[in-house]
């Protein structure tokens, strides 16, 4: 017999009004998914998911690397893969270690929001960051719940939201090597480098289509090796490539960096990307680098720019179908740190931003 039904104002699952009538009065917690969307044209990194694989339950698995590498998205890609392991829910936090602009997420913070995703009315949340750590832990304690805890800065960031649960998982992401965490959680450490040269060329075909890579091994390679292998540059250009040959498109990057330096080559990447904006995407985009906000909306794109809500829809539509944003939830847009402050120094250039 079904007891339960999604009580969708509070997230507890409450008995339907004949239960009541029952001895069976139930309350079982919801699950949450806060997991953002899986990364369409996922390529390659299957070392790196067998390797999560093998944590057990109540580990800890840290997923270090370059900013843009594809940290987040594996650490999705696993959480989306192994979800039946989770059927107690799946968390997801951005701690904003590494954002030029926004401060880093209060444990706190992330605690309230853990609260309220595992069904706790935000009366019952404690103010303090101990209450927190307690009633979280007692939440997750006999749950198999995910929780990834995406651009950690610190150890101390991570420690209170550790679900210290023997059902749960923990994926910490970090441009830094945490070695606290290393030593006394224990955690598992895996490099998260460029992709290889094949996966960078699976990413290609993935987003452009066997037959437009297929035909010109010389400019996959080209472009490959300008994006330092890293996917967040070879995003932007096959969202951008329109219908053009990739030996165009190289072309029109203009020429390699003489030496090699992988920094550079990104960022001439990036200001291809940024160049064949419209004006007012352009515009928004430069403002967005001082946006300390995680998310836009359109109503805050329109606050920010002076544009109507219609319009700035419109230009944050722009922005993502050039993967300067990205979709994070429906009418939310996310702007990757590095892109952002990127976005920041076009300010800082242009006097009329
Ligand atoms: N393995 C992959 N296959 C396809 N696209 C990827 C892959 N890894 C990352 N991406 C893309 O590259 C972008 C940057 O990756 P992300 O995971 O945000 O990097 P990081 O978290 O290391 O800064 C993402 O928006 C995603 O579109
Ligand atoms: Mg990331």
């Amino acid at each position: 017999m079904e007891l339960f039904v999604v009580d969708v104002s509070g997230g507890y699952r409450l008995p339907r009004p004949e239960a009541l009538m029952t001895d069976f009065l139930l309350l079982k917690p919801a699950a949450p998914a806060l997991l953002p969307r899986d990364e369409r044209g996922f390529a390659g990194r299957s070392v790196e998911l067998s390797e999560l694989d093998t944590i057990g339950d109540g580990g800890l698995a840290m997923l270090a690397g370059a900013g843009g590498g594809g940290k987040t998205a594996l650490a999705v890609r696993w959480g989306h893969r192994a979800a039946g392991r989770f059927p107690d829910g799946q968390l997801f936090v951005n701690l904003r270690g590494f954002d030029h602009v926004a401060q880093p997420m209060e444990p706190a913070e992330a605690l309230r929001r853990f609260l309220t995703a595992l069904g706790v009315p935000t009366r019952h949340i404690p103010a303090g960051l101990g209450g927190r750590v307690a009633l979280y832990r007692a939440e997750m304690a006999d749950r198999r719940a995910l929780v990834v805890l995406d651009n950690a800065g610190v150890a101390t960031q991570v420690r209170p939201l550790l679900p210290a649960a023997s059902g749960c998982v923990t994926v910490v992401t970090t441009r830094n090597q945490l070695t606290g965490l290393i030593v006394r959680e224990g955690a598992k450490l895996t490099a998260v480098p460029p992709l290889s040269t094949a996966d960078a060329a699976q990413l290609l075909i993935n987003r452009l289509g066997w037959d437009r890579v297929a035909t010109d091994a010389l400019a996959v390679a080209a472009v490959i090796d300008r994006c330092a292998r890293m996917p967040l540059a070879l995003s932007l250009i096959t969202a951008r490539a329109g219908g053009r040959s990739l030996a165009a498109v190289n072309a029109e990057i203009g020429p390699a960096d003489a030496a090699g330096d992988p920094h550079t080559s990104v960022r001439a990447v990036f200001a291809w990307s940024f160049g064949r904006l419209t004006a007012p995407a352009a515009r928004l985009f430069r403002l967005i680098g001082h946006h300390p906000g995680p998310d836009l909306t359109a109503t805050a794109a329109a606050g920010l720019t002076g544009l109507t809500v219609g319009q700035a829809t419109v230009v944050l539509a722009e922005l993502a179908r050039a993967a300067l944003l990205t979709e994070a939830a429906p009418g939310r847009y996310a702007c990757h740190d590095l892109l952002r402050a990127y976005a920041a120094e076009r300010v800082s250039r242009s006097a009329r931003p």
